[in-house]
């Protein structure tokens, strides 16, 4: 079956061009220029194939045709303690990341401690499988470094688990000692994994925390003041220094401050196989929120808080010029009233937000029409890049011959407005309520089949499968 996705602009993280994109059942078989491009005739081929020969032709005039994007970033179905677990499941999360344009997630199975890889990888492919619309890979979270733990890692990156994910905060559940981060560091080496890191002092956070509430300050606003810049920055420093020793490519996560770009951009510099990611919350919002009302305010406590609203200039820009490398969701979502468990104590409140669904639309109307960020540096962050990194890449995020025919038909110029009542997220807030947009999602096609037309999902539970990935490129990304 030949679909041609057919009069609309393509853009890849290399440029934009009028170009027809010809899907021969789940891959890209062909990107047709119209025009050919000036200087280079040759450049797109002969043309194999046009209109007659399609079975199928989505009209993209006047839009934009994108790689689908790849979400590094994601916590669907994750239980995090007094039987309270984020509220999208694989199913309803990735109906939502697929109406805002993404076709591929990595989401974190978590070792219990005192468990083993194995079974947590299990429970992570039971939750996905028969439900992810979408393709999925997995980055394991180890929160207990034993000498069995160290022996499984072998067959974890074998099964194309090539990513780790550790934590250099949460100490009373998931935090690694810098021994174990280090030791992880080197076997991922030595393995073709890449380590990703969330990257706050534990220690130092608790301390505050323990300071703050027996001060009598247990308003949200206090989870920001007691993860100040300075505990990522501190924790980001230690990790490029570890990495560096171990010889390991380093990813941090969700990164949210000044503090923490100087050092990524520094290391990187170097030549430093270092990696940054941050997050739509850090680039759109600020934490004025959290003066809000209690239960307003909650919606915004994550891990790291929201920064003073300069940050926000330095985040974009870092993106701009590859300073920072990819833009993941984190998206974490949990009901209001498991987020009221806090209402009296902010350290009881469950941290995450969700955002899984707006990643693409966020991106363009804060990043590419307010100039911030050209339309292929969008498409390095939103898709390329993440995966280049985790081993998927030409597969996923692009749009070249071969590549699986995840593509997102996105139109610029409609308009409209955040809220929970429209929103596809199981949840029953948005951090964006009420904000504008211009630009919305109208088809997108993952493995060559149609799962969003006119922005309404049409796709079918569990038709995801998941990525076996490779090992992290040996070159920089
Ligand atoms: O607050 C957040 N970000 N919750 C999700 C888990 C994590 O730390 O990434
Ligand atoms: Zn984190
Ligand atoms: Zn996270």
């Amino acid at each position: 079956m030949y679909t041609l996705i057919a009069g609309g602009k393509v853009v890849t993280s290399t440029g934009a061009r009028d170009a027809d994109v010809l899907v021969d059942g789940e891959t890209i078989a062909a990107i047709i220029d119209r025009e050919p491009p000036q200087g280079n005739p040759a450049a797109s081929g002969p043309a194999p194939a046009g209109p007659a020969r399609a079975d199928r032709i989505v009209d993209a005039t006047g839009r934009y045709v994108l790689p689908g994007g790849v979400d590094p970033h994601t916590h669907l179905d994750l239980p995090v303690g007094g039987g309270v677990v984020s509220s999208d499941d694989f199913e309803t999360g990735t109906i939502a990341a697929a109406c805002g344009g993404t076709t591929t997630i990595v989401d974190f199975p978590t070792q219990v401690r005192g468990g083993s890889l194995a079974e947590a990888l299990d429970t992570w492919h039971a939750k996905a499988a028969g439900r992810s619309v979408i393709d999925y890979g997995f980055h394991m979270i180890v929160s207990d470094l034993t000498p069995a733990t160290e022996r499984e890692l072998g067959d974890i990156v074998r099964d194309g688990v090539t990513s780790l994910k550790l934590f250099m905060a949460y100490p009373d559940r998931l935090m690694l000692d810098d021994g174990m981060i280090f030791r992880a560091m080197e076997i991922s080496r030595d393995l073709g994994a890449i380590v990703c890191l969330h990257a706050e002092n534990g220690h130092v956070v608790d301390a505050l925390v323990r300071g703050a509430v027996a001060a009598g300050h247990t308003a949200p606003r206090y989870h920001a003041v007691t993860r100040p810049p300075e505990v990522e920055a501190e924790a980001v420093q230690r990790a490029i220094t570890m990495a560096g020793l171990a010889r390991c490519p380093l990813y941090i996560v969700h990164v949210s401050t000044a503090h923490a770009v100087v050092r990524i951009a520094e290391a990187r510099r170097r030549g430093a196989a270092v990696y940054g990611e941050t997050c739509p919350q850090y680039l759109c919002l600020d934490e004025s929120v959290y003066e809000r009302d209690v239960m307003e305010a909650a919606k915004y406590v994550m891990s790291p808080p929201l920064r003073p609203r300069w940050m926000q200039a330095w985040l974009w820009e870092a993106l701009d010029q590859a300073d920072l490398q990819t833009v993941g969701t984190d998206h974490c979502p949990f009901w209001l009233r498991d987020k009221a468990r806090g209402r009296d104590d902010f350290s009881k409140m469950p941290n995450g937000a969700p955002g899984i669904e707006h990643r693409l639309a966020l991106l363009h109307a804060r990043g590419v029409r307010a100039g911030r960020l050209s339309w292929p540096r969008l498409v390095d962050v939103f898709a390329t890049a993440p995966a280049r990194i985790f081993g998927l890449h030409p597969r996923k995020g692009a749009l070249e011959p071969g590549s699986d025919a995840d593509v997102v038909v996105f139109d610029p110029n409609a308009r409209r407005t955040i809220s929970t009542a429209t929103h596809r997220m199981r949840v029953d807030s948005d951090p964006y309520e009420g904000v504008e947009v211009d630009g919305v999602v109208d088809t997108v096609l993952a493995r060559g089949e149609v799962i969003v037309e006119r922005g309404e999902f049409v796709g079918r539970a569990g038709r995801g499968t998941f990525l076996r990935r490779g090992p992290h490129p040996p070159s920089r990304g």
